[in-house]
């Protein structure tokens, strides 16, 4: 585990890090922010406000999936697993499935916010003292967060991945984390994952441009953040939350919209927008389950079972690493 607080020298070069990343993705023919940078700590708590909104069905949909089909899964995955987690957060959405396995092993979350998973290490071990937690502080996407699993007893390992957070990949990143999480399992562990499906662009469009805005708060708070750690004056009133549904690349784009022609700067450098002219901020892709299925396969998982709610607006899959 990496110190739980960061030097002054990694902030520092953790800001240049973002200043570069938000340079260059402010500095091409078509504007793009990373999206990672929505989350720092008012982000995500607007993200958690995200999740209750009525327009957001994802996250009540896939606990909802989750709470009926709760024994069936914990019967899929089996007895003494060891159970990690990608981007765990508050390990609010495990809880109940590890508390339904047969004799676990433990669980390994992986998070890059050492406070949220210390509180939520302490919350799990009072409501599970049996439960053995190793937290781990990092970016799941890179190998060395995954390397202490080697030395870790189990009888199978099953990365839970819920959220829909893959369809925040790009197709092609998708399937390299795919083959991450393969990786790090042995032929015949599990994959717990969750994918919003494709529907109609209404319902898709409405659940990430909602009516109470929170979404456009989460969005725009990124020209915030630009503006209060690197020294820039974007003037939030400029620019407008836009989400649509991209049929053909079957995803939802986030973008912010430039309301007029107009200059900013950042730390020094001035960047130019012309009015409709938009930064890309996020996207959210949507599968059929055959597409996923697919997707899947060229991760190094065999499909095994899936579980989908009665209006098969949202599904929650089973595989096992090949
Ligand atoms: N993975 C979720 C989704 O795609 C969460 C998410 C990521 C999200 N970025 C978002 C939700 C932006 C709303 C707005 O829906």
């Amino acid at each position: 585990m990496k110190a739980a607080l960061s030097s002054v020298p990694e902030k520092q070069q953790q800001d240049s890090e973002f200043l570069r990343d938000v340079l260059e993705g402010l500095g091409g023919k078509r504007k793009t922010l990373p999206c990672k940078y929505l989350y720092d700590e008012v982000g995500s708590r607007l993200f958690e406000d995200i999740c209750e909104v009525s327009d957001y069905y994802l996250t009540r949909t896939e606990a909802s999936i989750f709470a009926t089909n709760l024994k069936d899964i914990a019967d899929k995955i089996g007895p003494e697993a060891l159970l990690i987690e990608p981007g765990a957060g508050n390990c609010e959405k495990i809880e109940a499935l590890l508390a339904q396995l047969e004799s676990p092993k433990g669980y390994y979350p992986i998070d890059i916010s050492p406070e949220i998973l210390l509180n939520a290490e302490h919350r799990i071990k009072a409501n599970q003292p049996e439960m053995q937690v190793w937290s781990a502080v990092g970016d799941f996407t890179q190998p060395d967060v995954w390397d202490q699993l080697t030395q870790l007893p189990s009888r199978k390992r099953v990365v839970f991945f819920p959220g829909s957070t893959i369809g925040n990949f790009e197709p092609d990143k998708a399937e390299q984390l795919l083959e991450l999480f393969a990786a790090n399992l042995g032929v015949g562990d599990g994959l717990l994952i969750g994918t919003d499906l494709v529907k109609d662009s209404v319902r898709l469009e409405r659940a990430y441009h909602d009516s109470e805005h929170v979404t456009e708060r989460f969005n725009k708070n990124l020209l915030n953040r630009i503006n209060t750690e690197l020294e820039a004056d974007f003037d939030l009133s400029l620019f407008a939350h836009r989400a649509f549904y991209h049929q053909l690349r079957k995803r939802v784009e986030m973008h912010l919209v430039s309301l007029k022609d107009h200059s900013v700067s950042v730390a020094g450098t001035r960047v130019e927008f012309s009015e409709g002219e938009t930064i890309h901020t996020e996207n959210s892709h949507k599968y059929s389950i055959s597409d996923f299925n697919q997707l899947l396969a060229r991760g190094g998982f065999r499909p095994i079972c899936h579980w989908k709610d009665a209006a098969a607006s949202y599904a929650i899959h089973y595989a096992q690493a090949i």
